[in-house]
């Protein structure tokens, strides 16, 4: 499975995508690593590890429609199968969403559809929610709404900061990213004609896993 990696910053997911054993379990190839920042911090992480990195700047285009064109003419050259947004902080045209349906997932730091855009941490624990999460989900053309593919719950604890919350919340998204596209390489993940997301995969999932927060010690 050809892979592009989309990002804008810092990388950290991208890194551990490339830092996974998917290459030698499941054939997974990252071809290109495209950001949309020439000071993306993930390009010379992309770069140490081997993957050809390439910067396309928004700004350089007069209007979203042609740089989503642009962007999608450097991903087809690479023939990607999919194509991953870790951390591209870019909303993408419906042109370009329609192009790799099924084929586009994303990563956010929440556990949609609560909390969609930005600043997911300080919102969770202004609404004093007592778990948040992450999500992979495939990309559709309303924004943080597509098909949900695999989420992880963290608890939000009483003295967290959106930092405090942010870290125990990637550290997520670093073990949920590489487990989907795993998914997808084996080709275990269909979405349904009601756009939800069936896993066909070789194991059980334990129906009464639960991550129970507050966990304080009850009176029962
Ligand atoms: C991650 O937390 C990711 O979930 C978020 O940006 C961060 C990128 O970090 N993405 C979004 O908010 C997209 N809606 P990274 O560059 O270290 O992977």
């Amino acid at each position: 499975m050809r892979v592009v990696i989309l990002i804008s910053g810092r990388g950290s997911n991208m890194r551990a995508l490339l830092e996974s054993d998917l290459a030698s379990s499941a054939s997974v190839e990252f071809v290109c690593v495209i950001s949309n920042k020439a000071d993306a911090a993930g390009l010379q992480i992309a770069a140490a590890h081997g993957v050809p990195t390439e910067v396309l700047e928004h700004r350089a285009f007069p209007d979203r429609a042609s740089f989503d064109m642009a962007l999608a003419a450097r991903i087809d050259a690479y023939q990607a199968d999919v194509v991953i947004l870790a951390g591209f902080m870019r909303v993408l045209t419906e042109v370009f969403v329609r192009h790799y349906e099924n084929r586009l997932i994303n990563v956010h730091p929440a556990l949609l559809p609560a909390f969609p855009g930005l600043d997911t941490h300080a919102r969770a624990i202004a609404a004093g929610v007592k778990l948040h999460g992450c999500t992979v989900h495939f990309v559709t053309p309303e924004v943080d709404a597509g098909p949900i593919i695999a989420q992880a719950a963290v608890p939000v604890l009483a003295d967290d900061t959106p930092q405090s919350l942010a870290a125990r919340v990637l550290r997520q998204e670093h073990r949920i990213f590489p487990l989907v596209v795993g998914w997808l390489a084996r080709g275990w993940v269909k979405v349904r004609a009601n756009g939800t997301v069936a896993l066909i995969q070789d194991r059980s999932i334990d129906a009464d896993a639960a991550l129970i927060s507050p966990s304080a010690p009850s009176a029962n």
